[in-house]
């Protein structure tokens, strides 16, 4: 298979991806469950918008698109709020998806002749195939908000895990190593992955696996949310703030959760989901750790020492496959720790990629070198926010867009998002 058609195919599983998630009548889909996230109707006529914008015009705005500009405004998402979008004059389903399917017809034709009559850049087509499967990933979050019989049904059975791994941890030596990566080795790296520089860590501990929802019920059982002296000062007036008293989804005695809509018992051995930031950073402080640095994270998923290089993936160059990640959504859940010994990295961490997001202690920063992509508002305006790192991608991410390098960033109040952590000490 060329590039180019690889490129269409991504494109395609992405829009597939879309088209599924958006598979339910209008009034359902005009639905906005949070103000945190868009009712999937906006989701649906914004990543056509954006693909109008970047593929057909290659970013310049000025150049008319296939919508009307009044109607093309409703899709800037600077412009325009998540929390005002359920107001805003929106395209009904019908119509989005057929905006999406002109759009798309379009691109393909220009992307057949990439390469020769059109100076299309290939990298431009992976970030909008990267750009709307994020899309997908949210509306993943806005369906788990969503109240009412489930939609999605139960998900993809996982590999079982096992037993005796959660709680360990493995020591990753003090050195130099390589973070981030260029465009000569991840052609389709997002500007906020690059430039790859060398970092001298001091030795360090890290979690074999995330922290598990048994793990995190013995922090709540003990009091961890009336304790001040677990949380930072910040965390624990947003404690008070919000009223957080356990991860959000569990029911106030820990024995249940809702997961998309289906009620079920907590799995005790599944990694936690969707705490904040400062929760996550409380439960460290609690088990006498601390949350990884996001170098030391990267460097304990995708170093090799004994090659002295990085790997494309924490288990070596081959593509991830159902027996090595838990990846593309169709699980919708973490699978239990343990269940990817062959997924392991180089120092014996497992279930890097894939799973849940796990915050790091790292605010969002550029690397040295840093240069913004075509798409320059993508990272950019984000660097040195009120935010944290998360890494590795969750069951919810598409493999096709995922790298050990690829930075997530949230605000440390959010958990809506398919978050989980894992644990670090110093050596
Ligand atoms: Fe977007």
């Amino acid at each position: 298979m060329t590039a180019t058609e690889q490129l269409a195919r991504d494109l395609e599983a992405a829009r597939a991806r879309t088209l599924l998630l958006t598979d339910h009548d209008e009034p359902e889909l005009l639905r906005q469950h949070t103000p945190l996230l868009s009712p999937l109707v906006w989701d649906l006529a914004h990543v056509a918008q954006q693909e109008d914008l970047w593929l057909l015009r290659r970013g310049d705005a000025r150049r008319p698109g296939l919508l009307p500009p009044a109607v093309e405004a409703l899709y800037d998402a600077f412009a325009q709020p998540r929390a005002v979008r359920a107001r805003l004059p929106l395209l009904p389903p019908v119509e989005a998806r057929a905006y999406g399917r002109e759009v798309r017809a379009r691109v393909l034709e220009r992307l057949e002749r990439l390469g020769r009559d059109d100076d299309g850049d290939p990298f431009d087509v992976a970030m909008v195939v990267s750009h709307e499967q994020q899309h997908d990933e949210t509306m993943l979050q806005a369906l788990a908000v969503r109240t009412g019989p489930p939609l999605l049904g139960a998900g993809t059975p996982l590999p079982p895990g096992r037993p005796g791994v959660a709680g360990t941890s493995v020591p990753v030596p003090g050195g130099p190593f390589v973070l981030g990566v260029d465009a000569a080795d991840e052609p389709f790296s997002l500007d906020n992955e690059r430039p790859a520089h060398v970092v001298d860590l001091p030795a360090f501990r890290i979690g074999r696996v995330p922290v598990t929802n048994a793990e995190y019920a013995a922090f709540v059982a003990d009091g961890g949310y009336d304790t001040p002296r677990w949380w930072s000062g910040r965390g624990w007036a947003h404690r008070q703030e919000a009223g957080l008293q356990r991860p959000q989804y569990w029911s106030p005695d820990g024995t249940v959760r809702t997961r998309f809509g289906v009620l079920e018992e907590i799995p005790g051995d599944e990694p936690v989901q969707h705490v904040t930031f400062f929760e996550a950073e409380a439960y460290a402080a609690w088990a006498g750790a601390r949350l990884p640095t996001e170098a030391e994270w990267e460097k304990a998923a995708a170093w090799d020492p004994a090659a002295g290089r990085r790997r494309r993936w924490p288990w070596g160059d081959p593509e991830p496959t159902p027996a090595l990640a838990n990846l593309d959504g169709s699980a919708l859940r973490p699978a239990p720790v343990g269940a990817y010994p062959a997924g392991a990295s180089a120092y014996g961490a497992e279930q890097l990629v894939g799973d849940v997001w796990e915050w790091t202690s790292s605010g969002f920063t550029p690397w040295p070198g840093f240069t913004p992509m075509l798409y320059a508002d993508y990272s950019a305006p984000f660097f040195g926010g009120d935010y944290r790192v998360l890494r590795g991608g969750a069951w919810s991410v598409a493999s096709s867009i995922l790298r050990p390098s690829f930075r997530n960033w949230d605000h440390p109040v959010r958990r809506q998002v398919f978050s989980g952590f894992r644990l670090a000490w110093d050596a």
